[in-house]
């Protein structure tokens, strides 16, 4: 593609697009080709940006939060109209096949409107007071300004997911979304600009996590950082916010098996394994990448899958027919390689792929085919880390405790799935399974965004995207009390 196709994109802050000195080019994962270039912001940029957003948080704050929802059905109704748009800038920049870019820009539309909804509840508690003549509440207010730290895979939903409740709560935003994928931040913040939004309330820096994210980290003037993606980094970062008693709100990798017992509908459970396996090249916090099989179905299972796989073709997902689309980037790829040999040194079978497609126009782009390991131990490498790529093992158990056992022997707890038709497994399952997101007879991705988001153990520290639980994140409850008796009463004390 030639220089001047490429369009330069441009930080927004304070309600004013601007361009920085140095900037990154944004690859096409699909073909190679530069689409956009980046700013690389420094830290001046976000030192703008923080004062931008901390006076515009006051006036924001005093908007009846009706009407801050206002801004939100807006966007959603914009969001909505430009669907195919988006969704096709999407596919362009992260890789993602068409049909999942339209998913996930739906899933900002559902957020936008959700979130505007709670413009006219953003419930707080009404309870007695222990005193007569006393009234008591709890009211949720704005924290301040909120730092938000977005990855890849889902540029645009994840966006959403943070900033929608973040800006009706009466908070304003920075942030820095992943160098990759700019362009979804750049339409979602026009489109915010377009709905009304006032100046300063949203501010976008482009740029490295190291520079940029780094500032937003340490800023005084930031209350909150809500942070996606690994997990190094997410320690981190919670590292330096208890050292300055600021918020923060991680979500981070997964390990996510799905549980095949002997009784499950195969046919089934193998359409909810490659979907979940191989959508988003299984580049998803969600992605299925253990599958832990009944010894007796074992067999029969790996058949199906395989039988299935056939008919996946890889490409570019610009194309309709592709359903499985490229890998981010080169670095990608490597560390997919990488667990590719591990798993083989390990003792692990590769049932099928372990390889990087490189035929024909697919070695302009970064391709690696659908693969699975089995008679792979639970406590390997290749079950225990997260490969963030189409790679799959497989786990033979003898017994439904075991398999429980084996899901819950990883370091993190984000989603996890049974396929069973015993429904007294299906409950023991769901109390047992140590992961935020339990799924019975389907696969381990597609949560639905009015539904908490998030994991246990090293997926995240307790806090939840999406659902009313992310309002917990952007807001602080504050108890009033209110005496109308005209003496002092002392709670605890005139109680008799
Ligand atoms: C992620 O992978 O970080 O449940 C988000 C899902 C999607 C969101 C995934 N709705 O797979």
């Amino acid at each position: 593609m030639k220089q001047m196709d490429t369009k330069t994109l441009a930080n927004y802050i304070n309600g004013e697009w601007m361009e920085a000195e140095h900037t990154a080019p944004v690859i096409n994962p699909a073909t190679g080709e530069e689409i956009a270039k980046v700013p690389l912001s420094s830290e001046q940029h976000v030192e703008k940006a923080v004062q931008a957003a901390k006076k515009a948080q006051k006036e924001w704050a005093l908007v009846p939060a009706p009407q801050r929802a206002e801004v939100l059905y807006r966007t959603g109704t914009l969001l909505r109209e430009q669907k195919e748009r988006l969704a096709r800038l999407l596919t362009m920049e992260n890789g993602k096949v068409l049909e999942e870019a339209r998913g996930e820009v739906q899933e900002a539309i559902d957020m936008a409107f959700y979130m505007a909804g709670e413009g006219r509840r953003l419930f707080g508690q009404t309870t007695p007071s222990e005193l007569k003549d006393k009234f008591a509440m709890s009211v949720r207010v704005p924290v301040g300004v909120i730092g938000i730290i977005t990855p890849w895979n889902f540029p645009i939903a994840i966006a959403s997911w943070k900033s929608f409740p973040a800006i009706v709560a009466g908070n304003a935003v920075v942030w820095k979304p992943a160098t990759e994928t700019p362009m979804m931040a750049y339409e979602l913040t026009k489109i915010l600009e377009e709905a009304g939004l006032p100046k300063g309330v949203m501010n976008l820096v482009f740029g490295s996590g190291s520079t940029v994210g780094d500032a937003m980290v340490h800023h005084p003037n930031i209350q909150v950082i809500s942070f996606t993606g690994s997990n190094e980094i997410g320690r981190n970062i919670a590292a330096e916010c208890g050292r300055q008693l600021k918020k923060v709100s991680l979500e981070m990798g997964g390990k996510n098996a799905v549980i095949v017992m002997d009784d499950a509908d195969l046919e089934l459970a193998a359409d909810g394994i490659i979907w979940s396996a191989y959508g988003t090249s299984g580049q998803r916090c969600t992605a299925c990448s253990r599958v832990i099989v009944h010894e007796k179905v074992k067999a029969e299972l790996e058949a199906r899958l395989l039988a299935k796989i056939k008919h996946l073709t890889v490409g570019n997902g610009l194309n309709e027919e592709v359903k499985v689309g490229p890998i981010i980037n080169k670095q990608g790829i490597e560390k997919i390689k990488r667990y590719i040999e591990i798993g083989v040194e390990e003792g692990a079978r590769l049932l099928t792929g372990g390889y990087e497609l490189i035929e024909g126009d697919l070695k302009k782009g970064n391709y690696f085919a659908p693969t699975i390991f089995t008679d792979v131990k639970g406590t390997m490498r290749i079950a225990q880390e997260e490969i963030f790529g189409p790679v799959v093992s497989l786990i033979p158990v003898k017994s439904f405790q075991e398999a429980i056992e084996v899901n819950n022997c990883v370091e993190f707890g984000l989603s996890s799935s049974i396929f069973t038709q015993d429904v007294n497994k299906v409950f023991r399952a769901q109390r047992d399974l140590d992961t935020g997101i339990v799924y019975v007879n389907a696969g381990t991705t597609g949560a639905e965004i009015h539904l908490p988001f998030g994991g246990t153990k090293g997926t995240g520290n307790g806090h939840r995207d999406s659902g009313i639980q992310a309002l917990d994140v952007f807001t602080e409850w504050r108890a009033v009390y209110v005496d109308y008796s005209g003496k002092l009463q002392r709670a605890q004390i005139d109680v008799e």
